[in-house]
């Protein structure tokens, strides 16, 4: 495996899912943890960091122990940490170097840079450049702009590039990590989503042996995936706990429960609406919407795991992006997304996450495999709290009723129209602002939604989806003459940042 040494930049969850992508299994640990003695180890990659190295906050850690022993690829700050603990030097770029440049000229026989096609586009993003680098470290390409952007340490395996090759704009970027990954570390390639199931069923078997296990399933793709190879394992010890808190979509809770009993799970389904309706009657406030709704959750997942005997493990469709320890500068909580943590030690269980290694793009590949349908696979990611979070203020059953009905046709539309599998996520908000309307001879003083479509790749950051005027001019229509307390209907144009994607 490949170790992606973090220093904090956006861009290390990236590294690591090109890498994954070479069908090469690699974990992202924090600059400082290096893990000893694990022979697995076939090299190293240092990110990128917000930090510059002549920082006092910068993150330090001494590479000794790895030179040497490794291979090492450093990358941006990587890369000039590398440059600068060995003598070389690093100022600040007269102007902040930024988006795209050109290959101008490289050492098309470094290993590296092999198959790197002449003014191949990289992608830079750093408030530093490399000036001088020291006397045995050799200068492998130029830039237009940048005259070292990549070296070799000579007689050594290790180099450092001052462009981001993981993002999908340095043209060339995913062949100058094939070349590390494969030809300098010697990868196999040998990580596909039916070795994972074949290897994963047999530790969940030798770890589980004949314990049950409850999982709490929320209708989405990893949960979802998660009890499909537990039950691939350990079949019926395994429980599942589907909760309606009365916020789902229109029907959601009826259609997902058929698909699970189609899958052959065994699943409990339990509508605890009213208690949620009522304990979030006149609450407006975000974040005390979201905190009543992960606290029912909780509560309503306890008693009815409490009626499940002799269980002693919780299972979760954790995925890696939760898991990886983040290098958070700042601290500040946006939102506080609502899951089970805080479950397994009320309840006393132990915690069974079999996709905490995977990205997202991964979790559906092993869905595939073990032969879920499509539309499971691809369903668009949706808010734990659910509709609570498009309602804007308080929350009533018939605001719910609006909403869903404004939803369904919103996603069906985008169904119908060959356009939902091309966004990341869609839905409707339903606005606290009512205003003036005419249907008919009628004066009608009535509610305004908001579509909201967002293209992305990771939630990270999202931009808003250019649908076709027709299209949404169609929708438009529907929801106006179809829903009733609906009379106006809007797009929502923003990206995140600097919004997010839900509104709450
Ligand atoms: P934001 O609004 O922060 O959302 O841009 C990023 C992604 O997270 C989803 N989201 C949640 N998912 N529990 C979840 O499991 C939550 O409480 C929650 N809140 C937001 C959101 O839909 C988007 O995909």
């Amino acid at each position: 495996k490949i170790i992606i040494l973090d220093f904090g930049s956006q861009t290390t969850q990236l590294i690591g899912r090109r890498v994954r992508e070479l069908d090469t299994y690699c974990e992202i640990i924090p600059y400082n943890k290096f893990p000893k003695d694990d022979s697995t180890i076939k090299g190293v990659i240092l990110s990128g960091s917000p930090f510059s190295v002549y920082d006092k906050d910068a993150f330090k850690v001494d590479l000794s122990e790895i030179r040497g022993k490794y291979p090492i690829l450093g990358i941006c700050y990587g890369a000039q940490y590398l440059s600068y603990t060995n003598g070389g030097k690093v100022e600040p770029a007269g102007t902040r170097e930024y988006g795209r440049a050109h290959l101008a000229s490289f050492c098309k026989d470094n290993v590296l840079l092999k198959g790197v096609r002449d003014g191949s586009q990289v992608w830079m993003s750093h408030g530093d450049t490399i000036t001088a680098i020291p006397d045995n470290f050799k200068k492998i390409a130029s830039t237009d702009k940048v005259e070292i952007a990549a070296y070799q340490i000579e007689g050594e395996q290790v180099w450092g590039v001052q462009f981001h090759p993981e993002v999908f704009h340095s043209e060339d970027g995913t062949q100058i990590l094939r070349n590390f990954v494969v030809d300098v570390c010697g990868c196999k390639q040998d990580w596909s989503p039916a070795s994972f199931i074949e290897s994963t069923v047999a530790e969940l078997k030798a770890q589980l042996g004949d314990d049950k296990v409850v999982l709490g399933l929320s209708g989405g793709v990893d949960s979802s995936v998660a009890a499909v190879l537990l039950n691939k394992a350990i079949g019926k010890n395994l429980t599942c706990i589907f909760v309606d808190h009365g916020m789902l979509r229109k029907n959601e809770f009826k259609n997902v429960m058929k698909d699970y009993e189609c899958l052959g799970l065994n699943v409990i389904g339990v509508d605890a609406s009213e208690k949620f309706f009522t304990e979030l009657a006149g609450v407006a406030e975000p974040e005390a919407k979201r905190k009543i709704i992960g606290k029912g959750f909780i509560d309503v997942f306890d008693v009815e795991a409490h009626k499940i005997k002799d269980v002693k493990w919780l299972a979760q469709g954790t995925i890696y992006p939760d898991c990886i320890e983040s290098l958070s500068i700042t601290g500040t909580v946006i939102k506080s997304h609502h899951n089970v943590g805080g479950l397994p030690e009320k309840m006393n269980l132990k915690l069974c996450e079999p996709l905490r290694l995977l990205f997202k793009d991964e979790v559906r590949r092993v869905g595939r495999e073990l032969g879920m349908p499509e539309h499971l696979i691809t369903r668009h990611p949706f808010p734990g709290p659910g509709l609570a979070v498009r309602i804007l203020g308080d929350i009533t059953r018939e605001k719910v009723r609006i909403l869903q009905d404004a939803d369904d046709i919103f996603i069906q539309g985008l169904r119908d129209w060959g356009l939902y599998d091309k966004v990341w996520q869609a839905g409707v908000i339903l606005l606290p602002v009512q205003s003036v309307g005419v249907m008919g001879d009628e004066r009608t003083y009535e509610r305004a939604v908001a579509l909201r479509a967002v293209t992305s790749t990771d939630a990270m950051t999202a931009d808003w989806a250019h649908l076709p005027y027709e299209f949404m001019g169609k929708v438009s229509n529907d929801i106006i003459n179809k829903v009733k307390g609906v009379n106006r209907v809007t797009y929502d144009i923003s990206s995140k940042p600097p919004a997010t994607i839900e509104w709450e």
